[in-house]
């Protein structure tokens, strides 16, 4: 039962197999059987009776003991049989054993016509056929001449070959059950194991592991399952991942706050006291405003229908207008601000969305460059892309850091960057608006030396 009902497919493609193969050996075998087999036996019979014509008219001239005994001698010595009868039937002579189907059917035939008949035809049946030609002499019949032929050979043949047909089912079958069992275990189970696994993955396990060492089309869908479950199973640690870490984000403002609430409500402070743990309460308040804006941000880029608004644009106003915001940051810390832009560089982008990745960069540089240093953006065009670089002459960003910048949370320093109210979301939120432009971004840093972020735009053709 749970044969049948798991292996339906190898079941149907057995059957199917055995079938065509039962109807073609069908169709070679009715050929033979009642093609070959009838054709010989009337060829047979056919020579029988021209034999027995000829005998006649050896007969019908010299109709005496001595050549009667003579054409008997000769049959005796072939496979066939002759009996000479006169005109009443009665045997004069014959040439082998007379065997009662013999009398039989000599006694039983009916007049026949000069020109000879068969009087039984019927090889499948009956143990021998035989054909009777009349002797004549002066218009009347003086005798018979009856050749009398075995068909045990034909029916040998018959059932040789039934036997066969037979064999070949048999074959058929064995071969079947054969091709059953192969396709259930090469086709039928690894289908079986991959249903299973992504029913497995529907109900959020993905401890799925499928073999994959085919190289066929199933081992390819193996291949993609497994991938399918892998990344599943990457996104979901992501997640948690993830969510641990807000989750400890928020923490440590939230403690903040409430210590600091707890110290302000003390009676014996200060006013000046006061005032100076109010602006931290409300500065870690405006940092923890930051980082939601941030996740949401975040939480917005992941949804699918995340938008761009692209419009035609001058990428070097845009700099200038992003300069012009954040003039004021780096004139209190004493670092130079410089902008290198070709005229004219049009291109289409969401000019809020690389603004705000602008920012973000610059936001960086400020925050890692020490006072008096100098920080560029830089821009070129090449054949079909549009670069922009921020370089910092900062303190740089440590190799064994460099490859994972660019991920949600991710800080070189978590207590450096929370002090200026760094979430780790800055270089995440540019990474993913560039990305949807269909652009790049990557960092080039030493220690010590400074930092290089170089965005990669497609241009406009
Ligand atoms: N220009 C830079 N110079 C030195 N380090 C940098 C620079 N830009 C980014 N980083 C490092 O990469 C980390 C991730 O940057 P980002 O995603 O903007 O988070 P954060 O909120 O900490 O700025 C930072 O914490 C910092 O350690
Ligand atoms: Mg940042």
């Amino acid at each position: 039962m749970t044969f049948r009902r798991k292996n339906k497919l190898a079941t149907k493609l057995g059957l199917l197999f055995l079938i065509s193969i039962l109807f073609l050996e069908g169709i070679l075998f009715v050929v033979l059987y009642f093609g070959f087999l009838n054709e010989r036996t009337k060829a047979e019979t056919d020579a029988l009776l021209a034999r027995g014509n000829s005998h006649r008219d050896v007969l019908e001239k010299h109709f005496d003991s001595d050549t009667r005994e003579h054409v008997a001698l000769m049959e005796s010595e072939a496979e066939t049989e002759v009996v000479i009868t006169d005109q009443e039937n009665n045997i004069l002579v014959h040439s082998n054993e007379l065997t009662s189907a013999v009398q039989q059917t000599i006694k039983s035939s009916n007049t026949i016509p000069f020109e000879g008949a068969i009087i039984e035809g019927n090889w499948m049946r009956e143990p021998i056929v035989a054909t009777g030609s009349p002797i004549m002499k002066n218009n009347q019949v003086i005798g018979y001449v009856y050749m009398i032929l075995n068909t045990q050979g034909i029916r040998d043949v018959r059932d040789h070959l039934t036997s066969q047909f037979l064999i070949v089912s048999g074959l058929a079958l064995f071969l079947t059950v054969i091709t059953i069992i192969y396709l259930s275990r090469f086709i039928t189970e690894p289908l079986i194991h991959m249903k299973e696994a992504t029913q497995k993955m529907s109900l959020g396990e993905h401890d799925v592991f499928l073999k994959e060492d085919r190289n066929d089309e199933l081992g390819e869908l193996a291949r993609a399952i497994q991938s399918l479950s892998d990344d599943l199973l990457r996104l979901k640690n992501e997640r948690s991942d993830f969510l641990a870490s807000i989750a400890h984000e928020l923490r440590t403002p939230l403690t903040y706050l409430s210590g600091y609430a707890d110290i302000t409500k003390r009676e014996n402070l200060s006013p000046k006291e006061r005032n100076t743990y109010l602006s931290i309460i409300k500065e870690e308040s405006e940092n923890l405003t930051a980082l939601v804006k941030d996740l949401f941000d975040i939480a917005k880029m992941d949804q699918k229908g995340f938008v761009i608004e692209r419009e035609k644009i001058d990428l070097c106003t845009l700099i200038r207008q992003v300069r012009e915001k954040v003039t004021p940051a780096f004139e209190n810390k004493g670092i130079y601000l410089l902008i290198s832009c070709q005229k004219d560089i049009h291109i289409t982008l969401d000019p809020g969305r690389i603004s705000q990745v602008l920012l973000n960069l610059l936001d960086n540089a400020l925050h890692y460059t020490k006072e008096g240093n100098t920080v560029l953006i830089d821009t070129s065009v090449n054949n079909s892309t549009v670069e922009v670089s921020v370089i910092d002459e900062g303190e740089g960003i440590p190799e064994k850091d460099l490859p994972y910048i660019f991920d949600r949370l991710y800080r070189v320093d978590k207590s450096r960057s929370r002090k200026y109210g760094g979430s780790g979301l800055g270089l995440a939120i540019a990474r993913e608006i560039i990305e949807n432009h269909g652009g790049s971004i990557s960092a080039l840093s030493h220690e010590g030396k400074g930092t290089t972020i170089k965005i990669v735009l497609p241009g406009d053709d």
